[in-house]
């Protein structure tokens, strides 16, 4: 096992990522939690994250001792890197000449982290975010690379095998990242790589028997990959003991609640009932304009309903959900993690303090691609694997400004239109996700003869690996047109559609 501490960088996950893809188990623990994870799994390597905080300020975080004690190599990104340094006895400032996005290092010599791919006097482009820098380094230490910003970008030293590195080698920015990442795990601490989905997944479904015991599941289904997959790798763990409930809220794609309960109960034989509270949901939103609050309502609902029907079932005692990394690490402050919160997502930020149902989120550690092959792993076809993810909160996060019944019902229409448009220039499998947003404008028009003043439609498609960063898909102008006519002609309400061209970060995906 690799341990990772994180210091509450956004990407920390991305290192558990980028070390399970060489092939090797790893395990994230929040700082404060260290020292007991480092001495009860006794770790073959250690890696630290980077973090917002500076070393320089008092009271900033550090990394139990013990692991710089104890003789086992020792990573540092960023943050990481600033606090091994000073725990090692050199010195950090911060300074004036921050550092973000992209930047090159230099190569100064020879360093296992760079096996097979970086040679000294070369130039590689990297991925930077850090504020504070090295002054001076550890006994023992030595610069293996230096950056414009930084003199001591890597450092390291061989004989005790512990490096830092002043940037972000987890991100798809920093190109050969993951190689420098696979070097530190097989070559520095020599661990050999022999983990794959597939081992991932019966220890998943251990893992799922042992929390369940013999108790009773029911999982929130909403159609999507994720709750697909966590409602089948369920079934496989503790089968009927599992009931799934498609929660139709309105909020939910055109047909997709009924082509949902077709495709599991006919192709699937799960159990599965659908509860119709369309109109409890769209009450309870009527006119509500603020994302938060919109995701806190729909969030609320979405667990009395599973309360009640969990009732209905004589009593339930575990809630499954698809829950993703990205939900968990976007949401994180609320649960006590050191990171800042972006969204709060439904199905972690909005869940009532006191629930009455324990929950089980068997994806929690994953992206959305590897979601998909522990599908592939758990035997769903390709065409329901691919498919682009879609929100709990559904609709409603693409309805800026106070949501009504009619714009709801706008918004389907031109969705539905967009993306058949997408299927049909064969465009669907080359973008991560697009959808419809209707605006809370209305501008004028002219169509006949008449003048029209009608919403606006917003295009939103991006490209994505994991949903923590996304470029906005650069369509062709002539698709586009034809989207947007079809749009306009077909729908009533909307009389103009505009293209989102925005990436993430500085946007996110969804709108609100
Ligand atoms: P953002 O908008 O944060 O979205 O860039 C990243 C990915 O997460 C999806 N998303 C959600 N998924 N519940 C979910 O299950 C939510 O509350 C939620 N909010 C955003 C979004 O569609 C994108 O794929």
């Amino acid at each position: 096992t690799v341990l990772i501490i994180d210091f509450g960088s956004q990407v920390t996950q991305l290192i558990a990522r980028r070390v399970r893809e060489a092939g090797v188990f790893s395990e994230i623990v929040p700082f404060q939690l260290a020292e007991e994870a480092f001495r009860r799994i006794q770790p073959k390597a250690v890696i630290l994250s980077g973090g917002p905080a500076s070393t320089t300020e008092t009271g900033s975080p550090r990394a139990p001792q013990i692991v710089f004690e104890a003789g086992v190599p020792v990573l540092g990104i960023c943050y990481g890197q600033m606090t091994m340094c000073v725990q090692m006895g050199g010195t950090a400032e911060s300074s004036d000449h921050r550092e973000f996005g992209r930047a090159f290092v230099q190569v100064e010599k020879e360093c296992p982290l760079f096996d097979g791919m970086w040679a000294p006097g070369q130039r590689h482009q990297v991925w930077m975010s850090h504020g504070d820098r090295v002054i001076s380094l550890p006994e023992g230490f030595e610069v293996f690379g230096k950056s414009e910003g930084a003199p001591f970008a890597v450092f390291g030293d061989p004989t005790r095998k512990m490096y830092g590195i002043m940037f972000h080698p987890e991100v798809v920015h920093t190109p050969d990242g993951a190689k420098l990442l696979q070097n530190f795990v097989h070559k520095v601490a020599g661990i050999e790589g022999d983990w794959s989905m597939a081992a991932y997944k019966e220890k998943a479904i251990e893992t799922i028997r042992k929390q369940v015991g013999s108790g009773k599941v029911i999982c929130a289904l909403s159609g999507g990959v994720d709750s697909s997959v966590a409602a089948l790798l369920i079934h496989e763990a503790v089968g009927d003991q599992l009931t799934c409930i498609l929660v139709d809220h309105g909020l939910m794609r055109k047909n997709e609640a009924a082509d949902v309960v077709t495709m599991f109960r006919e192709h699937y034989n799960l159990p599965l009932i659908l509860v119709d509270a369309v109109d409890r949901f769209v009450d309870a939103l009527e006119g509500e304009a603020d994302p938060e609050r919109k995701r806190k309502t729909i969030g609320r609902l979405f667990i009395e309903v599973f309360e009640e029907e969990a009732k209905k079932l004589g009593g339930a005692e575990f809630l499954a959900q698809g829950t993703l990394y990205p939900d968990v690490i976007e949401s994180v402050s609320f649960t006590g993690g050191p990171s800042v919160t972006i969204k709060s997502h439904h199905n972690v930020g909005g869940l009532p303090e006191r629930m009455n149902m324990k929950l089980v989120e068997p994806l929690r550690e994953l992206f959305k691609d590897e979601v998909r092959v522990l599908g592939k792993e758990l035997g769903l076809p390709e065409h329901f694997i691919g498919r682009h993810p879609f929100p709990g909160p559904g609709l409603a996060i693409r309805c800026p400004g106070g949501i009504t019944r009619e714009k709801l019902q706008i918004l389907r229409e031109a969705d539905a239109i967009y993306l058949d448009e997408i299927r049909k220039a064969g465009l669907y499998d080359a973008i991560w996700q697009a959808f419809a947003v209707l605006l809370p404008v209305q501008t004028v028009g002219v169509m006949g003869d008449g003048r029209t003043y009608e919403f606006v439609c917003a295009l939103r498609a991006v490209t994505s690996v994991d949903g923590m960063t996304a470029d906005f898909y650069h369509y062709d102008m002539s698709f586009l047109g034809a989207a947007a006519t079809r749009i306009i002609n077909e729908v009533r309400g909307i009389n103009r559609v505009v293209d989102d061209v925005t990436s993430k970060p500085p946007g996110t995906i969804e709108w609100e």
